[in-house]
């Protein structure tokens, strides 16, 4: 089982470049379905979701080239439109291969995945999509069997904001016969550069970016090349890296606009902090004090940045009030933070951080899931002493080559 070891006490500083967003190239993978041939997808980073998705998509028929961040995908139609179990459980962002095999194929049967650490996570806004556009669903030893001689095109109204339902509805939607129209669709980047690529193939789309987004169908898709957007997850990890340890440092080839709720949180707790078109730049300060977030869909503050987040407010002036407003379970990472010294209560949604400047001291702790683990890395750069990370198969779902990009930046830090 691999671990990180993290020696607290550097100040961070230097320039450090974004890779391709997870949350935009694996919807954008799956998208590849709607058309055989080849496509071309830059920028897409080496995680081991990605490993995932390909593993899943060659299962459905496609062979893949991957050198230098560029993965080209040949699609052809799959022997049977199956997403099984073994795969999906490792990774729920399988269930968007429901619209696109309905869509090209009229059928699909792929697993429900089950749980996850940080919450339930149902899938049931999904299914309610494919049968708004006329699909008929069965769930069948744990699997959701779809069918459907053409979908067809409908208002779409989800009760709740869902980004990987908008996303689902968005591909179904392009190959339905008559116009879809989602409303209460998530706005988030990574639904927009999905988007972006299936107009590329030829889908007829617009409003994306926005809660109403209307798609007009077309018969037939045609592959074509795409380079997925910076990963704004990731940019705002290492700004907080910068951050925690009262070091300077450039974060680069972002889009800082897609982290302005972050970027306005760091300022209210007095961080200076400067932007151009493709990156965001932090200066060294000794003090911050603490303030209140609550995560909420785009634009609000990210709930993938909430953890992050708590471990910086655990070294600020002052108490800062947490509240998760997206997931019914996203504070795992609250314990382990405590054991490296930290000062949180957590209640069920919301936790009470009372910060204690150069209050941790290392520990061994163990990373739950994606995010809590780059929180952990993140402490164990303040830490007092060396800080061993453990489970970080968690990290390698999500952030790419993380520790070479934190030493690059000053950070004693390595793999072991
Ligand atoms: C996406 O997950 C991201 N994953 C998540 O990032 C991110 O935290 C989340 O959006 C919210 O921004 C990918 O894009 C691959 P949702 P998704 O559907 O699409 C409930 C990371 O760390 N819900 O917007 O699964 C759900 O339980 C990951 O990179 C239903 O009730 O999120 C949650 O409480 C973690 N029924 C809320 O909606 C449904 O059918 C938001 O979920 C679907 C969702």
């Amino acid at each position: 089982m691999e671990s990180i070891v993290v020696k607290g006490g550097s100040q961070l500083q230097g320039t450090v470049a974004t890779s391709g967003s997870k949350n935009a190239a694996l919807p954008i993978l799956i998208s590849a379905l709607l058309a055989d041939g080849r496509h071309e997808f830059k920028r897409v980073p080496v995680l081991r979701d990605i490993d995932s998705t390909e593993q899943l998509l060659t299962e459905l028929g496609c062979r893949f080239e991957f050198e230098d961040s560029t993965l080209t995908v040949h699609v052809a139609p799959p022997k049977s439109p199956v997403a099984p179990y073994d795969l999906v459980r490792k990774m729920r962002a399988s269930i968007l291969c429901l619209g696109p095999l309905l869509a090209r194929y009229g059928e699909a049967r792929v697993s429900l995945p089950g749980g996850c650490a940080i919450g339930s996570r149902p899938v049931d806004l999904h299914v309610q999509t494919m049968q708004r556009l006329g699909a008929e669903i069965n769930i069948d030893e744990g699997y959701v069997v779809a069918r459907a001689k053409r979908l067809v095109g409908d208002r779409i109204l989800f009760e709740r904001l869902t980004v990987g339902g908008t996303e689902n509805a968005l591909m179904a939607a392009t190959l339905a016969k008559g116009t879809t129209v989602i409303e209460n669709a998530a706005k988030e980047p990574e639904v927009v550069d999905l988007a972006r690529y299936l107009k590329t193939m030829g889908a007829r789309i617009e409003g994306e970016g926005s809660s109403v987004i209307t798609i007009e169908g077309v018969d037939e898709l045609t592959p074509g090349t795409h380079t997925i957007v910076a990963d704004r997850i990731e940019a705002g990890t290492l700004l907080i890296a910068g951050a925690i340890t009262g070091g300077g440092i450039t974060v680069a080839d972002c889009v800082p606009e897609h982290l302005q709720a972050l970027i306005d949180k760091m300022r209210e707790c007095g961080f200076s902090i400067t932007t151009d078109a493709s990156s965001i730049t932090l200066d060294a300060i000794e003090l911050w004090t603490g303030t209140d977030i609550s995560t909420a869909p785009y634009p609000g503050f990210p709930t993938d940045l909430q953890a992050q987040f708590m471990a910086l407010m655990t070294q600020a002036h002052g108490t800062s009030v947490i509240t998760e407003g997206i997931f019914e379970n996203r504070f795992m990472h609250v314990q382990e933070l405590v054991r490296l010294g930290a000062d949180i209560t957590p209640m069920s949604q919301v936790a009470i951080v009372r910060g204690k400047p150069g209050g941790l001291s290392a520990a061994e702790v163990m990373a739950t899931d994606l995010r809590a683990s780059a929180c952990l890395v993140l402490a164990g750069l303040v830490a007092e002493g060396a800080t061993r990370v453990n489970r970080i198969y968690h990290l390698d779902r999500g952030y790419e080559k993380l520790e070479h990009k934190l030493a690059s930046l000053g950070a004693g830090i390595s793999r072991m």
